[in-house]
């Protein structure tokens, strides 16, 4: 395992680079591109570990790929019909992953198996397991349907279905939009809250009928898939981290170029507007439906927030670096109905409460959510990563302006979304963090 030691640093943070590429709109394309006939080309694939497990999936299920991490490119060729794999595939760590590859599992005639590392097989599936069960698939997993491994027993054709969504999650949501694909008949899918559409917004562009009224998603499915390419943006989730950083580091000013700005997922953004943040978004245009640009960040003074359950959504991979900044803040800070922080890749809200309090900020752990007073100093000290790569980021971040040097231990994780952190830091003159082997 790795530590990552971060010394403070009063040296401002500055300049531009391009974000690493998306990885949530990765696993998506190289899922669709496997579902649709023909030749898919995608620009800007993520090569972080998440998304390599996808494709190793998809591998096994009878898909075959060009790659060329160099130029961030993935290249399919694709019938547009997967088979049973061989063996049962493994995910990983990732939810993504496993949810949405359920889904379109259910439509593959024969056993599928999915498995994954330990933080995955404690992760809940009995909310994809439930509504999948009206397709006519069969499908079950371990521990009377709530952890991985997995099982779908799926069938060419489904049974279409009408569902309403228990908590606001897109890996349902899009497991779902899946599986209605490959239904005889429209489907209908609803949820509480509006997650993030980029499975929607990457299947119209393909042709498929995806309409919403009053909140209800109606899915057609088509007679076809036609292969389209797609040049993917930036990870506003990845960025989120650069720009905290120059928020927090006196002096910075950052420019981070080519970002996903789909509205469902810019709820860190807004947050950071609200606080009083200096950010501003520019040369903004539309690709696929989605909406990208380039984000800059300056030093800033901040102010306390809340944010309750219709804003967890579009925030939800950004929880913990905002609480870092939350701790910094002027005043208190208060999140909550954000329960689905506990079974994320790690239970979150105990992880930030945990790591953030040992550096000594002032953060109090509730059922749903984290309070949180602004403008303690953090002292510094040695703090667990809980193999939580969102979690690793923001305590080396939170290094950068402790008194005393931070040790993070177990930063691998990282890995996972986002291999290039460390260098992109390094790129906006951050010298001082040291990563090596743990004795
Ligand atoms: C994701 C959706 C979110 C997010 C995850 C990626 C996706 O999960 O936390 O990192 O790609 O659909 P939920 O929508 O299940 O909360």
């Amino acid at each position: 395992m790795k530590k990552a030691t971060v010394t403070p640093t009063t040296n401002p943070l500055g300049g531009s680079l391009k974000a690493a590429r998306d990885k949530s709109l990765s696993h998506r394309a190289a899922m669709i591109g496997a579902l649709s006939q023909g030749r898919t080309e995608i620009s800007g694939f993520s090569f972080c570990q998440d998304c390599l497990s996808t494709l190793n999936c998809l591998r096994a299920m009878g898909i075959s790929f060009s790659l060329s991490p160099e130029e961030e490119k993935v290249i399919i060729e694709s019938s547009g019909s997967l088979h049973e794999p061989e063996n049962v595939i493994d995910a990983g760590n990732s939810g993504t992953t496993i949810r949405l590859l359920s889904g379109i599992a259910a439509g593959i005639e024969g056993l599928t198996v999915l498995t994954g590392d330990e933080s995955l097989r404690n992760r809940p599936m009995r909310r994809i397991i439930e509504p999948l069960r009206l397709t006519g698939a069969s499908i079950g997993s371990r521990a009377k349907d709530r952890f991985p491994p997995i099982f779908i027993l799926g069938k060419n054709q489904l049974d279409s279905f009408s569902y309403q969504l228990k908590v606001a999650s897109a890996q349902v949501k899009s497991s779902l939009i899946f599986a209605a694909l490959r239904g005889n008949g429209p489907s209908f899918i609803e949820e509480p809250f509006p997650s993030r559409d980029h499975t929607e917004n990457m299947l119209r562009y393909l042709g498929v009928e995806i309409t919403k009224s009053k909140g209800r998603l109606k899915v057609t499915p088509p007679r076809e898939l036609r292969a389209r390419d797609f040049n993917l943006p930036g990870d506003i989730s990845s960025a989120a981290f650069l720009l905290a950083a120059a928020i927090l580091v006196e002096g910075s000013r950052v420019v981070v170029e080519d970002v996903g700005l789909n509205p469902t997922r810019c709820g860190f953004l807004e947050a950071l507007r609200e606080m009083g943040a200096k950010v501003t978004v520019g040369k903004v245009r539309e690709d696929f439906g989605e909406l990208r640009g380039e984000v800059e960040a300056s030093y800033s003074k901040l102010r306390g927030i809340e944010l309750g359950p219709d804003k967890i959504p579009a925030i939800i991979d950004e929880i913990p670096i905002l609480s870092l900044l939350a701790t910094q803040a002027e005043g208190k800070t208060t999140i909550w109905g954000a329960e689905e922080l506990r079974v994320k890749e790690s239970d979150r809200l105990r992880a930030i409460a945990c790591g953030f309090s040992q550096l000594g900020a002032q953060v109090e752990e509730k059922k749903d959510g984290l309070i949180i007073q602004g403008g303690s100093p953090l002292k510094g000290g040695r703090v667990k990563s809980f193999n939580d790569h969102r979690i690793a980021m923001s305590l080396v971040i939170a290094g950068l302006i402790s008194q005393k040097e931070v040790t993070v231990e177990g930063v691998d994780c990282i890995e996972i979304s986002y291999p290039q952190f460390f260098d992109h830091l390094q790129q906006f003159g951050c010298p001082t963090i040291k990563v090596d082997f743990e004795k």
